[in-house]
């Protein structure tokens, strides 16, 4: 399987389809695992042609360290993809093909959405997503997209920008997958080793214990008991965690009727930044 590069190449492929209306589009920035294999398998089911995309978005990311430490396993991703179907299309564009000669990214009012939590940690760093989804979007032009609910956050700003930008397409939501000690799937886990890829699993029991303590104590309490157990952890260093509203994603001081609430966390574990979320009611 090999993969488009060029802009007019993708084109060309999509105007051969028959139906381009049932377009599945999943983007990526490769380093694929079993999450995202998730989100092309849901993609095959529902759309008669799946495009994944695998680029390393240079805009959304404000630490060069980061960037430069992305693996890029772009032959193991191409037989990942290709066992999950031969028919999916790969688009790999370069950097260049993208951005031209300008790595900038646009300037988004996310009304408020990107000023909490990632957004607050990583400078820019959704007006880079926004660029690099917006882009795809509107050269793929697909009835659906696919994205995973690690990145709630994200999501929930992609919705954003659809609704600002009028692009005619559904954002699908995909379940966070796990490994078995409750970790949740990233590109970054390879970068753990062993010990700290295990003691990791204390994030997701945290968000679960979190959630069973939302039925009964207030939320700043939650969020002490939070910050007291990763005070007590060497390997594991809380950056935040925050129970939101689901819809404007505005930290919550007390619990209200009718509204749907989300914890989030950000963790260093072993200097890898990890984050998680979980629906509380
Ligand atoms: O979630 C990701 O992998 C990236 O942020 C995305 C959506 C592919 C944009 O680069």
């Amino acid at each position: 399987m090999l993969p488009i590069i060029s802009k007019k190449e993708l084109l060309k492929h999509l105007q051969k389809l028959s139906d381009n209306s049932n377009l599945g589009l999943v983007p990526t920035m490769g380093a694929l695992h079993e999450g995202h294999a998730s989100l092309i398998k849901k993609a095959v089911l529902d759309s008669e042609y799946v495009i994944v995309t695998i680029f390393v978005n240079p805009t959304q990311f404000d630490n060069p360290e980061d960037l430069e430490k992305y693996p890029n396993t772009l032959n193991k991703d191409l037989e990942l993809i290709h066992s999950i179907s031969p028919d999916i299309m790969v688009f790999a564009p370069t950097i260049q093909e993208i951005y031209d000669d300008t790595v900038v990214s646009n300037t988004y009012d996310f009304h408020g959405l990107d000023k909490v939590m990632e957004g607050e940690f990583r400078d820019n760093h959704f007006n880079g997503v926004g660029t690099i989804v917006e882009t795809l979007l509107k050269l793929t032009n697909p009835k659906r997209a696919y994205f995973g609910e690690k990145d709630f956050q994200q999501l929930r700003i992609i919705q954003k920008l659809t609704k600002i930008q009028e692009i005619p397409v559904e954002i699908v939501p995909c379940p966070i997958v796990r490994e078995d000690h409750g970790l949740a799937m990233s590109s970054r886990n390879e970068r753990l080793d062993s010990n700290i890829r295990h003691k990791a699993g204390l994030i997701y029991s945290t968000l679960k214990t979190a959630k069973q303590k939302f039925g009964t104590k207030s939320v700043p309490n939650i969020k002490e008991w939070v910050q007291d157990i990763f005070l007590s952890e060497n390997d594991l260093e809380l950056e935040y965690f925050d129970i939101t509203d689901v819809e404007t994603l505005t930290p919550a001081k007390r619990k209200q009727k009718n509204i749907k609430y989300r914890a989030f966390i950000a963790v260093y574990a072993g200097g890898v930044r990890l984050i998680d979320n979980i629906a509380l009611n």
